[in-house]
Order: structure tokens, then C-alpha cells, then sequence
């Protein structure tokens, strides 16, 4: 399986997205501010994995912290959360993250110096088995959705590369085709990140898994000509009505598919859930740099001075939404209840 991170003895390792899929490189963030950066800078991206990454970037924070009590190691603690808060505000997963390390930090906060920081680096650890464990999950729930045979669409990378390992959408497409389903993958490049053509494609063929990667305005004529059979996609955040926030481009996606009779998944792991917002109007969207639009590896595309919108995300009604899969089980609307049902029955993992 691809190592989209690790914790190792000498920092975080993450494998160098932005190199993909010319070069396969490793980066060791050393310490909080380098984790901070690379999720920032999209060396690992994809919700789930920015998630994971911001449990071991604030791990290695208080490892390193000089802190001599608790009150003051907390202290370290909310100012490393800080920083890694304000990296990308639209996956929620960061969040989940940060607010799950600091709740560990309350219940050992009466241990030691050392027992604090020992617990916080495991509690990362464990977020990476989780994630990959929920994953395949996911995978079991999905893979019975997929057709038997045919094309599925995908958008973006929702994929190993995305999350701790497995992915979500991928996550899906691959248990469908480890249970025997014969799929083919047209994956949208994805502009202007490219994370369809760069990744999907990457970690796919890596895999075996035949993919085509069309450019992201064909996918309504592919609908429209009866070439697709399912899309499925990964998700930033999903409010409580079952709003989707994903990649720039995946409304358009859904609303063709729904116009095409196509149904449209939406795999995430739990932690994408975010109950407190009711719905995607709530839902913060990134805006990137302009240099992502204007530039096309490294080479000038549009004139100089030109206005430039760079939003990463939008959002899809869940009207749109065929059903959502966790790794609880499938979700299907009315969303606000089916996703407040699947809260109360958490997985677990010790058992799994
Ligand atoms: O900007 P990115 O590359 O972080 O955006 C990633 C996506 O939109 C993914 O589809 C989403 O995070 C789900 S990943 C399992």
C-alpha cells in the first residue's frame, strides 16, 4: 500500500504530492511549522490524510515542545494547534483532528511530561490505522453499489494518496474490483491542481485498475453517450443535510449525473461529517493562490494583469447525492436523519 505519510524516528514522512506522478519523493517534516507548511503547500492533501497529517504535526510539536509542567505544555499545545488551524479551512478532518488530540491531551493531562507527549504521539498513530481501517470499511459498504461491469467517473483524488492509505472513493472502486467487479476508471484531470490526471491515475495504475483520464468538461457528453455507470467522489465536508463540499468542478459533475439518470456517491469517513453545520452554506471555501491558474508547470498562461478566481471547492445540494458511504454504512436522504442515525453507532475499532 502507498505510505501516504508515517511517523518515523527522524519527523512525519510524507510522499511529495506536488512531484507526482514524475517523480516519487519523500519529505521529513521535523518539526510543527514543516508539517504546517506541506499541508499548506499541498505536498499532502486530501482530507482524511490532512487530518492524520495534523494529529502527527501537532505530535511531534509537543514532543519538541521545552514545556516543564502540563499547564505549560497546554499552553504549547493550543499555540501549535493554532498554527496548524489556519493551513486549509475547508476539510473539516483538520478540525476533527486538532479537536481530538486536545480532548486526549484533558484525559492524560495529570500524567507526566513525558507521559503526556508519549500519549499524544500514540493517539496520531492510532488516527493513521484508524483512518486506513475506516477506509476499508467504506470499501466493503460501497463495493456492492458499484455496477458488476462498466465505468465508473471519478473527481479529484480521493485516494490512497488522500487519505492514510486505501482512500475513500478509490477506497470504493478497489474493494468492487477485489470482489470481481471488472470496472474501468475515467478519472477527470481535475484542473487546475490536476489531481485526477497527476494521482488518480498514478495510484490506479499502480494497482492494475484500467483508467482513462478525460479532461473535466467531457464528463456530460461521457454521461449523456451511456458511458458511465456511477461516479463516486471523496468529500471536504458534509454538512448535516448532506451538502457535499468537494473539489472545484464536482457540482457540475452530480448535477449532470442526476440529469443523466447516473447515480452519484459520495464515500467519506465520519470525521468529514460535520453535524454543527447544518448546511453548505456554512461550509467555508477555500480560495487558492493565483499562480495555480495563471501558471501551467511553470510556464505563463494568462495574460498579465488578468483577474483570476481560484476557488478549491463548491458544493453539491444533496439533492444530488444518490447516497453517502461511511464507514458506518450507507447513507441515503432525508440526510439530516440518516446522518444524526450513523453518529450514534461509531465503529470499533479495537474490535475490527
Ligand atoms: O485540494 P485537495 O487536493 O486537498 O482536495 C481534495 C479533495 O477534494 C478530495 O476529493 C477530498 O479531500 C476527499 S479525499 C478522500
Amino acid at each position: 500500500m502507498i505510505k501516504t505519510l508515517e511517523w518515523t524516528s527522524a519527523g512525519v514522512r510524507f510522499i511529495d504530492q506536488t512531484k507526482l506522478p514524475t517523480e516519487e519523493t519523500y519529505i521529513t517534516a521535523k518539526n510543527y511549522q514543516e508539517v504546517a507548511d506541506i499541508i499548506s503547500t499541498m505536498v499532502v492533501r486530501g482530507a482524511p490524510a490532512i487530518g492524520v497529517a495534523a494529529a502527527m504535526g501537532i505530535a511531534i510539536g509537543v514532543l519538541k515542545s521545552e514545556a516543564s509542567d502540563a499547564a505549560a505544555l497546554r499552553h504549547d499545545l493550543n499555540h501549535i494547534c493554532d498554527v496548524i488551524g489556519k493551513t486549509r479551512p475547508t476539510a473539516v478532518n483538520l478540525f476533527w483532528a486538532i479537536h481530538r488530540m486536545k480532548q486526549k491531551f484533558d484525559t492524560v493531562a495529570h500524567l507526566s511530561v513525558p507521559q503526556i507527549k508519549d500519549a499524544l504521539v500514540k493517539e496520531s498513530k492510532r488516527m493513521l490505522v484508524e483512518d486506513i481501517a475506516s477506509n476499508q470499511a467504506m470499501g466493503r459498504h460501497g463495493a456492492v453499489l458499484m455496477p458488476a461491469t462498466g465505468n465508473v467517473l471519478t473527481h479529484c483524488n480521493a485516494g490512497a494518496l488522500a487519505t492514510a492509505g486505501y482512500g475513500t472513493a478509490l477506497g470504493v472502486i478497489r474493494a468492487a474490483v477485489e470482489s470481481g467487479k471488472k470496472l474501468h476508471v475515467f478519472a477527470d484531470e481535475t484542473r487546475p491542481f490536476l489531481q485526477g490526471a497527476r494521482l488518480t491515475a498514478w495510484e490506479l495504475m499502480k494497482d492494475g485498475i484500467p483508467t482513462t483520464v478525460i479532461p473535466d468538461s467531457s464528463a456530460g457528453s461521457m454521461m449523456r453517450a451511456g458511458k458511465i455507470g456511477a461516479v463516486v467522489v471523496g468529500s471536504d465536508r458534509i454538512a448535516a443535510n448532506g451538502d457535499v463540499a468537494n473539489k472545484i468542478g464536482t457540482y457540475q459533475v452530480a448535477v449532470l449525473a442526476k440529469e443523466n439518470n447516473v447515480p452519484f456517491y459520495v464515500a467519506a469517513p465520519f470525521s468529514t461529517i460535520d453535524l454543527a453545520t447544518p448546511d453548505g452554506a456554512g461550509i467555508p471555501i477555500e480560495q487558492r493562490s493565483a499562480t495555480e491558474m495563471t501558471h501551467f508547470a511553470g510556464k505563463q498562461i494568462t495574460p498579465d494583469g488578468v483577474g483570476i478566481a481560484n476557488p478549491a471547492f463548491d458544493v453539491t445540494p444533496a439533492k444530488y447525492v444518490t447516497a453517502i458511504i461511511t464507514e458506518r454504512g450507507v447513507a441515503r436522504a432525508p440526510y439530516e436523519a440518516s446522518l444524526a442515525e450513523q453518529r450514534n453507532h461509531p465503529l470499533n475499532f479495537d474490535a475490527s
